[in-house]
């Protein structure tokens, strides 16, 4: 298949606004800052990668590389389909290919040391900027290549189907088209830079629950309409080189082998031409993972391995062709990215390629690679300056004139440090990070004060802190079932917290039982605290008088528990934590805290005397990530802390942290703002403070329908699954029976409406939709243009989102009742009118057609809809569709 050389960026327009976006710096506040006072002039930000690689294919590459495999032997053939080091595959010295290094990737180059940490996934899908999409790919490939990388193992594309997936975060939005319109440009920009983008998790990975063994079953119409069009994107528009099956079974066969995904579906209808390989500890057989379509099996060859491969291959269970076909993909790709060359791109004498092949792949050469890279820095600013949306803005709080605040107070537990992103394999530890704290005491001037405090304890303060009514009785019982005479102590608390130094292995294993008796003083509501490195394998459950607390729905990687109860004045309760380590030493904690006295006085204080209070809270990287799903709730007493300051100071400002899809529903009514900040990378403090402060209207929208209750998602009923065991050894199946109603799908058939719909997201001026220019009918099989004229009606420059939404009234079949199938940024001075024009393509008014197995279009009346949410479409106009 010939490749398509990459789109080239739009230098102009994106020159245009690194220069809007760099005239902050003359701000007097500003202009002090060494850290905006660092970033680069627009001139000296690099100009958009000449591609010398990746090659295109050629006849010249496939002799290339078929020459190669004619030297290897089928030994070293099959070294080749296994990663090495956690991180490599595999080298072939006898061919000079070395081994070729991988980094994690969703919210940076993650596994080399600090990086430039970016806005996560979902908030590059709040900025709708498919320009800056490539320009992330762009950056994020030379921080890849500055470290030696070569696959960057993202983007991350699955669908956020549910609030409380663990990963959302990671990937981008509740919707296809949207997803695959970025994950083009991002893909095209990792690639140009010489660096293999590996889309991931093909496919259906859209819980964490017990994610290495449910099987996610859904119908082809299903998979085909929303499920996965971005990998369909990525391999037939970007041309990925690298796909990354997930963990997860779909329709009880695992990804790694599975058949309809990766050989009818991938390699044959996509034809996809790169490296299929496997998430980390994802395949389960030798011979259904070779036959199936598997290439590379991550970390290491437990299954596609020479011991289990060469009978295989001897009895003629496995062809011989299919492992030439798996190494000639890996090779292809080294020759066309260069691979070959110790470094990317160089030539290289033989001996550096012999050096190559023993050690880490050497750091770029290449002078456009910085490892600390100040026009980065800029890239990630402009992320979070798009992205970050304003959910709410009574009386026009914001934005904030500093010239009048004479006090700021900044609570809250994710006020500082920064929250950049959230945890597990995508957290990128950033070289300096700024907090929402510094971000608004760096954006004040001297003459304002600023407050800071947490509002809320620790966990491990909670523990230290907790009044047990006598001593914890502590029986320590040889062997794992709590059986025989226990060794009896007494502690006053138990705060040993996981990070009690370097974990070692437990050579005698031990159960641990706890008894702790609390009381009350007070009647109210409680919370159980409780830790233990679960993440590392130990256990730890607790009762209430003898009531188990229902322990969250995650069969791996617990998120820190934490239980609300509520307690009559002078009750007693009794506490059994049982607590199986699987290292030396204690590294549980637990304790109960009364939710009113969480909340510090301190904080109390500084809200009352301020002009304005920011309360920052959310997730963490300790709450929500990957392994685990995480509660819709808010983390334990964040919403007493947003009460408490909200009854303190009418003028509170909240921001919330994670992968959208939070209960705001005990404080909403009390604050007259509220700022969704997802993961906002290493920039997000400066991008708020200048959102807060009016220097940069907020543009960002929400890529996810925000629910009031997980219990409203259209797919809580169909999250966990139906009847059957969890666990290793099972399969339980999540049966996809909320189908094509996923977010808006849903709240726009259902005709109901969401906290905040899809789409939606504040500014600081008005836009207006008009003259929206619909053909009255037309032929679908070329493409047709829609235009319509949008307006800045208010009095700030300001970038506005034009979402273009479709439906199909006369569908001889249920359809959602609108899809998005276009979008369009446009940036606007005050009272300037620009007229965008969307081309809708056949698959724009296509539905999967189940008997025939193809995108059908149903002649008949359209309605297209234009606006700047999904559900505020003010312009709308019919189109006849006759073919
Ligand atoms: C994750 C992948 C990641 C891999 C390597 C796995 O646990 O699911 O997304 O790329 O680890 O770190």
């Amino acid at each position: 298949m010939p490749r398509r050389r990459p789109r080239v960026l739009p230098v102009l327009a994106l020159a245009l606004y690194l220069a809007a976006l760099l005239s902050f710096a003359a701000l007097p506040s500003f202009a002090a800052l060494p850290s905006l006072a660092a970033l680069p002039s627009p001139a000296a930000l690099p100009s958009p990668a000449a591609p010398s690689v990746p090659l295109e294919d050629s006849a010249a590459i496939e002799n290339e590389a078929r020459a190669l495999l004619g030297r290897l032997t089928l030994d070293e053939e099959i070294e080749l389909l296994g990663g090495v080091d956690s991180m490599y595959t595999h080298a072939a010295p006898s061919i000079g290919l070395p081994r070729l290094k991988m980094s994690d990737a969703s919210v940076g180059v993650r596994n080399w040391g600090p990086s430039t940490s970016y806005a996560a996934g979902v908030a590059l899908a709040a900025t709708w900027d498919r320009d800056y999409a490539r320009q992330l790919g762009e950056s994020l490939g030379g921080d890849a290549r500055a470290r030696g990388v070569n696959f960057l193992l993202g983007p991350g594309v699955n669908i956020a189907r549910s609030p409380v997936a663990g990963r959302n975060f990671e990937y981008l939005s509740e919707d296809p088209f949207l997803n695959a319109a970025l994950v083009v440009p991002y893909i095209e920009g990792v690639q140009s830079r010489g660096v293999v983008a590996t889309v991931k998790h093909f496919a259906l990975n859209n819980e964490e629950f017990d994610r290495h063994n449910v099987s996610a079953d859904a119908d082809e119409r299903t998979m085909r309409e929303i499920y996965l069009p971005a990998f369909e994107a990525a391999v037939r528009e970007a041309h990925v080189d690298a796909v990354m099956n997930s963990y997860n079974l779909v329709n009880g066969a695992h990804a790694t082998e599975n058949r309809f995904l990766n050989l009818d579906i991938l390699k044959g209808e996509w034809r996809f031409a790169g490296i299929l390989m496997s998430d980390w500890d994802a395949t389960y057989d030798t011979v259904a993972a070779a036959n199936h379509g598997l290439d590379l099996e991550m970390p290491s060859p437990r299954f596609l391995n020479a011991q289990a491969l060469l009978p295989a291959i001897e009895k003629g269970l496995v062809p011989r062709a299919v492992i030439d076909d798996k190494v000639l993909r890996l090779l292809r790709v080294a020759v066309r990215y260069g691979f070959l060359h110790a470094a990317p791109a160089q030539a290289q004498t033989a001996a550096a390629q012999t050096q190559a092949t023993a050690d880490p792949t050497p750091e770029s050469t290449d002078s456009r690679d910085s490892t600390y890279s100040v026009a980065d820095r800029a890239v990630a600013l402009r992320g979070a300056l798009e992205s970050l949306t304003l959910l709410k803005n009574d009386g026009a709080l914001l934005p904030l004139d500093s010239t009048r605040i004479k006090t700021i107070a900044v609570l809250g537990p994710n006020a500082y440090p920064a929250v950049t992103g959230g945890g597990g394999s995508a957290y990128t530890p950033p070289f300096d990070a700024v907090s929402t704290l510094t971000g608004i005491a760096n954006s004040v001037g001297s003459a304002t004060r600023v407050l800071y405090d947490p509002g809320l304890p620790s966990m491990r303060d909670v523990f230290r802190g907790t009044r047990w009514l006598e001593p914890v009785t502590m029986a320590t019982y040889e062997g794992t079932a709590f059986g025989g005479r226990p060794h009896v102590t007494t502690v006053s608390t138990i705060d040993n917290g996981p990070q009690n130094g370097l974990a070692q292995p437990d050579p005698t294993p031990r159960s641990i039982r706890y008894h702790a008796r609390y009381r009350a003083e007070l009647a109210g509501r409680y919370w159980v605290l409780a830790t233990a490195s679960a993440g590392d394998g130990d256990r730890l459950t607790l009762s209430v008088d003898g009531r188990p607390l229902a322990v969250p729905l995650h069969a791996e990687g617990e998120v820190p528990p934490a239980w609300p109860i509520t307690l009559a004045a002078g009750q007693t309760i009794d506490i059994v934590a049982e607590y199986l380590p699987r290292f030396a030493g204690v590294r549980c904690g637990f304790g109960v805290a009364f939710e009113p006295a969480l909340v510090s006085e301190t904080a109390r204080r500084m809200a009352a005397a301020a002009d304005v209070a920011v309360v920052a809270v959310g997730f963490t990287k300790e709450t929500e990530g990957e392994g685990a799903d995480r509660t819709f709730a808010l983390p334990w007493g964040q919403d007493a802390l947003i009460q408490a300051v909200a009854a303190a100071n009418a003028r509170t400002v909240v921001t919330l942290t994670g992968g959208v899809g939070t209960d705001t529903r005990p404080w909403l009514e009390r604050v007259p703002a509220l700022i969704e900040l997802y993961y906002p990378g290493q920039e997000g403090g400066t991008a708020l403070a200048e959102i807060l402060f009016g220097r940069h209207a907020p543009e960002g929208k929400l890529p996810v329908t925000f629910d009031r209750s997980w219990e409203d998602s259209a797919s809580h009923a169909f999250y966990y699954p139906s009847g059957g065991a969890v666990g290793p050894e099972a399969h339980p199946h999540v049966r996809y029976d909320d189908a094509l109603m996923v977010g808006y799908r849903y709240w726009t058939s259902a005709g109901k409406h969401p906290l905040f719909p899809f789409g939606f997201g504040l500014s600081y001026t008005r836009f207006k939709f008009s003259d929206l220019k619909v053909p009255a009918s037309a032929s679908s099989r070329t493409p047709i243009e829609v235009s319509v004229a949008v307006q800045n009606t208010g009095g700030v420059a300001a970038a506005e989102v034009a979402q273009l939404y479709v439906s199909n009234p006369s569908a001889p079949m249920p359809r959602p009742e609108r899809e998005l199938k276009g979008f369009a940024r446009v940036r606007l001075e005050p009272g300037e009118t620009q007229r965008v024009v969307f081309e809708l393509d056949r698959r724009s008014f296509s539905y999967w057609d189940e008997k025939t197995h193809a995108w059908t279009v149903a002649p008949g009346r359209f309605v297209i809809r234009v606006g700047d949410s999904s559900e505020d479409t003010p312009v709308s106009a019919d189109l006849r569709v006759i073919d």
